[in-house]
């Protein structure tokens, strides 16, 4: 139906805020979603589903119209690139900042960085606009450890509180992007669901507003 919108969102700190955010828009899931096993929840509005996927994947179900709208990272959105996606308002949801980080004073070598992500795309990015090439290693969490045990030399990873950096020794170094989550949506569904979506997303946006 040309008026149904699927909702992408992904478990964790993300979906925590995320879902009051959506409450005070007026759309409630019709279970738990934090307790739940499924993956496709409808809501309290018989036209808006919400579907529950992995963070990394919200961008790709939107991309490819799988999900109208999504709630991403920024983090993961410039990992993805944002191919068919429209990014419109930024959350303000889970702000912490993409950091190099490693041993503070050591002296890393100016060829040959070997640096430890989950990031590589956007990691390649930032090294190559300041000239180096350097060897990724391609992680998928606890990035921390890598330069510990000799794995990497840096790694490139969200910092927050700082915390756990100073627990495993390391030190942010240089700083890479700011990285809030935002509200992405489907290129088509823009067109072809205008007045659904543009409404949804205003819904959102007064949501966002009143929470300052
Ligand atoms: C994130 C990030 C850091 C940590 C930073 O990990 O990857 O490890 O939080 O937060 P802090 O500066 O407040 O200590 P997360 O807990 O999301 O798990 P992950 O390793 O799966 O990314």
């Amino acid at each position: 139906m040309a008026n149904q919108l699927t909702i992408a969102l992904a478990k964790g700190r993300i979906l925590d805020e995320t879902l009051p955010l959506l409450a005070r828009a007026g759309i409630e899931p019709a279970d738990d979603l934090s307790s739940s096993r499924k993956l496709v929840f409808a809501t309290s509005e018989p036209d808006i589903k919400l579907v529950l996927i992995r963070s990394a994947d919200v961008p790709t179900y939107v991309q490819y119209g799988a999900a109208d709208i999504g709630v991403a990272g920024k983090d993961v959105l410039a990992e993805h690139g944002g191919d068919g996606l429209y990014e419109s308002v930024d959350l303000g949801i889970a702000p912490c900042r993409m950091m190099t980080a490693g041993f503070e004073g050591k002296a890393l070598p100016r060829f040959g960085l070997r640096v430890a992500t989950k990031y590589p795309r956007l990691t390649r990015k930032f090294f190559l606009e300041q000239g180096r090439q350097v060897e990724l290693i391609k992680l998928y969490g606890s990035m921390e450890l890598a330069p510990i045990v000799g794995l990497a030399d840096v790694i490139v990873d969200l910092v927050d509180t700082g915390n756990t950096l100073r627990a495993n020794g390391l030190a942010p170094l240089q700083h890479i992007m700011d990285i809030s989550s935002r509200l992405i949506v489907n290129r088509a569904s823009l067109k072809t669901k205008n007045e659904a979506v543009k409404r949804l997303v205003e819904r959102i946006e007064q949501a966002v507003e009143g929470d300052d």
